[in-house]
């Protein structure tokens, strides 16, 4: 068994992580940025492939990721899973559908509460404790699915029409209608050139290489995958991507404590 998944503030690197360690001692968790995660992928019959919903959808950068390496996922036995921060209706569904057709046997679903990772829209916030309340019972929620699977009775969370028309009907229409540009990865990241000091930390950590310093300041192509990361790790809070604001930068590690 191997671990597959894209985080971009650690939320799903976490589940993915806790997911396969229960189901075996030792497993490993590879991001889809590693170098060698097609060779490993090719070595392990069973993925538990995790990405983050954006939009009740699977986010771009995962949907690339499958299409460009269809041929990998031929006879995998694939579990999935979807971290969300409110609703997704049909999370896994969305990579399932794919996958699937490209000759993957899903074993199951599950989709997870965790904290919002927007931290530049107010109305998403909740408090740390509430965040930290939501981790717990994820891994409580992961700790009795790794059980039904091992049981032979894996959740089937958001696969199968019902859990389709919730997705299609609860969010993907709206977010057609009113956040089309965001919905199709129109957006740039936008920088407050006042605090910026151009050290190049977001330049660094970007998954799609889509900030390139100019004259010591960050400068933006086309390719934002609004992942969150360079928002939540600026150590100027210079940076804001959906709303106007940086209210919270949200990282799993600040809800994850004793
Ligand atoms: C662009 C974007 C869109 C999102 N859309 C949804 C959504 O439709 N439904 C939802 O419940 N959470 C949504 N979220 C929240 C994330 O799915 C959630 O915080 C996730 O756990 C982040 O995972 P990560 O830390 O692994 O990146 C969205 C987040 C982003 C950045």
């Amino acid at each position: 068994m191997l671990g597959v998944y894209f985080s971009g503030t650690g939320n799903t690197k976490h589940c993915v992580e806790t997911f396969v360690e229960l189901c075996e001692k030792g497993c490993a968790a590879v991001s889809i940025e590693d170098e060698d995660v097609l060779a490993q992928i090719a070595a392990n019959d069973t993925l538990v492939l995790g990405y983050p919903v954006y939009f009740s959808n699977i986010p771009k950068i995962v949907r690339g990721f499958i299409a460009e390496n269809g041929a990998c996922f031929k006879d995998k036995q694939v579990f999935i899973i979807a971290t969300m921060g409110l609703f997704s209706g049909d999370g896994c569904g969305c990579a399932a559908r794919p996958l699937e057709k490209l000759g993957a046997k899903i074993l199951g679903g599950l989709h997870l509460k965790m904290p919002d990772c927007i931290g530049d829209e107010k109305a998403l916030k909740r408090t740390p404790h509430d965040n930290r309340a939501l981790i717990i019972y994820a891994q409580k929620k992961i700790a009795g699915a790794v059980q039904q699977l091992k049981a032979g009775n894996p959740p089937k969370e958001g696969l199968g029409v019902l859990y389709r028309l919730a997705g299609i009907f609860g969010q993907r229409l709206w977010t057609l209608l009113y956040m089309r540009r965001a919905a199709a990865y129109k957006i740039k990241p936008r920088l407050d050139t006042q605090k910026c000091t151009g050290c190049g930390l977001c330049a660094r950590l970007c998954p799609m290489k889509n900030i390139i310093m100019e004259a010591n300041r960050a400068a933006f192509m086309n390719r934002c995958t609004l992942c969150y990361r360079c928002f939540a790790r600026c150590p100027q809070k210079a940076l804001t991507i959906l709303g106007k604001r940086v209210h919270e930068q949200c990282l799993f590690e600040k809800y994850h404590y004793e």
